[in-house]
C-alpha cells in the first residue's frame, strides 16, 4: 500500500528495463517519486516508463550503457536539466555471466564481469555523488547479491564483482557522511527475474536446486527486494548509512 514514502523526490534507477531494476523504478513511482528508468536495453527502459506515466506517474527513460563513463555523466545532466536534482539512485544494473571456474574463466570472461558489474558502479556513484554533494543530500542503492559476502560456487569472477560492491558503498558512505548523503547496498537472494530464469534455462534439477538454497524454500519477487531499496533510499532510513543489507528469505543469517 502506497504511503508517500519519497513523494515529491527524484530517483534514478539502472537496468530497470527488467527485474529488480523494474519493479524498483515502479515501486519509487508508486510512493511518490519522479523516475529516471535507465536500462542498455532502451525498449525495455521505454516500456516501464510508459507503465509509470500510464499510472499516473512521472517517468523518463534513458536509453544508456553503465560502462560509459560519459554516457551516464550526459544522462545525469539530463536528469537534472529535466527534474532539477537527484535525490535517490538505485545503481542496479547487471549480468549474471556464465559459470565458470578458475580453471575455466578467460581473462575476457573476468574483464566483461568486473565493467559491467562493478565499473559501473563506480562510474554511476561518481557522477551521482557529483550531484548530491552539491546539493549537500542524496541517498544511493546499490545492488551487489548475496555473492557479495559469501562465494558463489564457481563464479568467481561474479563473487569478486558483488564483494567490491560492497567496498566502494562503504568508501562512498564514509566519504560522504557529512555531506548529507548516505549509501548503502542490498543483496538479494534468488530472485525471480528474467536473469535467473535464464539461469535456470527451463533445467528442473537447477531450478530445484536453486529453490532449495533459499532459507525459506521459496525464490524470492522482484517487488520483495525493491521495497528494501526504497526504504532504503526515503528519509526513514536516515540513520543507515555504509550499510549492506540481506534480503534473500533467511539464506545466509550471517
Ligand atoms: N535475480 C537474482 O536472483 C539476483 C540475485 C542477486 C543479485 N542480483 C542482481 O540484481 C541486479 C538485477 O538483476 P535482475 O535479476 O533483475 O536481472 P535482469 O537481467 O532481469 O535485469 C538486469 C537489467 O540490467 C540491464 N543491463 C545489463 N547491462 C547493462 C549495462 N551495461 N548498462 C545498462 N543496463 C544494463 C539489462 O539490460 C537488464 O534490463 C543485478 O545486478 C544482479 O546481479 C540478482
Amino acid at each position: 500500500m502506497a504511503s508517500g514514502l519519497v513523494e515529491g523526490k527524484i530517483a534514478l534507477v539502472t537496468g530497470a528495463g527488467s527485474g529488480i531494476g523494474e519493479a524498483s523504478a515502479c515501486l519509487f513511482a508508486v510512493e511518490g517519486a519522479a523516475v529516471a528508468v535507465a536500462d542498455l536495453d532502451e525498449a525495455g527502459a521505454e516500456r516501464v516508463a510508459a507503465q509509470i506515466r500510464d499510472g499516473g506517474g512521472r517517468a523518463t527513460a534513458y536509453g544508456v550503457d553503465v560502462t560509459d563513463d560519459a554516457a551516464v555523466s550526459a544522462m545525469i545532466d539530463a536528469i537534472v536539466a529535466e527534474y532539477g536534482r537527484l535525490d535517490m539512485a538505485h545503481n542496479n544494473a547487471g549480468i549474471s555471466g556464465t559459470p565458470k571456474g578458475f580453471a575455466d574463466l578467460t581473462l575476457d570472461d573476468w574483464h566483461q564481469m568486473i565493467e559491467i558489474n562493478l565499473t559501473s558502479v563506480f562510474v554511476c556513484m561518481q557522477q551521482e555523488l557529483r550531484v548530491m554533494a552539491e546539493q549537500k543530500s542524496g541517498a544511493i542503492v546499490n545492488t551487489s547479491s548475496g555473492a557479495g559476502v559469501v562465494a558463489a560456487p564457481g563464479m568467481p569472477h561474479y563473487t569478486a564483482a558483488k564483494h567490491g560492491i560492497l567496498g566502494l558503498t562503504k568508501c562512498g558512505a564514509q566519504e560522504y557522511a557529512r555531506r548529507g548523503i548516505r549509501v548503502n547496498a542490498i543483496l538479494p537472494g534468488s530472485t525471480r527475474t528474467p536473469m535467473i530464469e535464464n539461469f535456470m534455462a527451463g533445467n528442473p534439477e537447477v531450478e530445484q536446486m536453486i529453490t532449495r538454497s533459499v532459507g525459506r524454500g521459496e525464490l524470492g519477487v522482484p517487488d520483495e527486494i525493491a521495497e528494501a531499496a526504497v526504504w532504503l533510499c526515503s528519509d526513514r532510513a536516515s540513520f543507515v548509512n555504509g550499510d549492506s543489507m540481506l534480503v534473500d528469505g533467511a539464506t545466509i543469517c550471517r
